[in-house]
């Protein structure tokens, strides 16, 4: 089984990359490796990946030759791309169209015609909801993005649909909810809070702190990938992948300082432009397409999220 990951150096195409691997996949992985966060997270990432059944390719999918990337892949899972819905606004703003939208045009371009592709996995996003119409949201909803992020994740989203209408590309799409765990990029809440608590740092909350997440738990969103890559679905389709969790986010600090043993200090800003009231999906389809459910609680993923950041930042605080 071979299989091409994008974004192969970042926090959820590594994780994925260590699955496919222990699963007996030969992964070819592609990063450009942006600064968008500490590059050394990503090298660190790739030097755990290193290893058998591993090539990786470094470069930039708006600018690399993808035919011979992509000659005898079965499953492409396309991770790479531009996250981060609060930064998304202004200038910055190419750099989503540029990775989100344009690079997913590219790539989905040239396999369109592959004879040896199965399946080609969408890292989508719950931030093409906006604040939603209802909730829990299903993905037959209206999507009504809120940010410019996720007018990005959309475009890139209907670019894999019709792709798959037109010329019988198989793509799929995950809409993957707030993804948490060991790794998480460390512009994202709790990567923050727990090194807050590690390191005696001040954590700031965007708003009141009564925004709720649906989050997920990194190696859920993992398994949601493979489910995808193997199982028979019709080109276009799209799923939610949450994690069930509807909290919000000063109840989600409880729950990390209650696994942490200590509390945090918080100050108040601003709430962000871009940022929802509210995020929560169904997961009833892909349950019953692809028979996934979450499968980690919050404290559970918590307590690994914190101990991950325990072995990073060493323990300045409790001891
Ligand atoms: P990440 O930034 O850690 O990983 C993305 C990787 O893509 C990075 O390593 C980056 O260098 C690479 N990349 C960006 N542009 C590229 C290009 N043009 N060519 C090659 N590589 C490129 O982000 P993540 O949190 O792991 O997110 C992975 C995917 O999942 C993204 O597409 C993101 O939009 C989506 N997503 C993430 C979350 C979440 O909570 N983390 C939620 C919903 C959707
Ligand atoms: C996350 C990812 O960053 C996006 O890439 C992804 O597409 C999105 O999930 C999604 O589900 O589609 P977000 O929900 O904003 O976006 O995730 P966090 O960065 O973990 O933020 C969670 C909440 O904490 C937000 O309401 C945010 O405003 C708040 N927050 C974050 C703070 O109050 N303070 C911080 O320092 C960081």
């Amino acid at each position: 089984m071979k299989a091409l990951v994008t974004g192969a150096a970042g926090f959820v195409g590594s994780r994925l990359v260590t699955r496919l691997k222990a699963d007996g996949f030969d992964v070819v992985g592609v990063d450009s490796i942006t600064d968008y966060y500490d590059r050394s997270i990503k090298l660190d990432n790739l030097r755990r990946l290193q290893g058998d059944n591993f090539e990786f390719i470094e470069g930039d999918l708006n600018s690399l030759n993808l035919v011979p990337l992509v000659k005898d892949v079965e499953y492409i899972f396309h991770q790479a791309g531009q996250p981060g819905v609060r930064k998304s606004w202004g200038k910055d703003f190419s750099a989503y169209t540029r990775a989100n939208i344009a690079a997913t045009q590219i790539l989905l371009e040239t396999v369109k015609d592959s004879a040896s592709l199965k399946k080609f996995v969408y890292a989508s996003s719950s931030s093409v909801y906006g604040n939603a119409e209802r909730y829990p949201t299903s993905e037959s909803d209206r999507p009504q993005p809120l940010s410019p992020y996720g007018v990005t994740k959309l475009a890139a989203e209907h670019l894999c649909s019709l792709y798959g209408e037109n010329f019988g590309v198989p793509t799929v799409s995950l809409r993957y909810f707030t993804v948490y765990g060991p790794g998480q990029r460390p512009d994202m809440a709790f990567t923050r809070f727990v090194r807050a608590l590690l390191t005696d740092g001040e954590v700031r909350i965007f708003g009141t702190g009564e925004q709720i997440r649906d989050y997920t738990f990194v190696d859920d969103v993992v398994d949601a990938n493979v489910r995808a890559a193997l199982s028979k679905s019709e080109p276009g389709e799209v799923f939610n992948v949450a994690g069930g969790t509807n909290i919000s986010l000063l109840d989600a600090i409880h729950t990390l300082e209650t696994v942490a043993g200590r509390s945090m200090r918080l100050t108040h800003v601003d709430k962000v432009a871009g940022d929802v009231a509210r995020t929560g999906g169904t997961t009833d389809k892909i349950n019953t397409a692809l028979g996934w459910a979450p499968t980690v609680t919050l404290t559970d993923g918590l307590t690994e999220h914190f101990e991950w950041g325990r072995r990073i930042w060493s323990d300045s605080v409790g001891g």
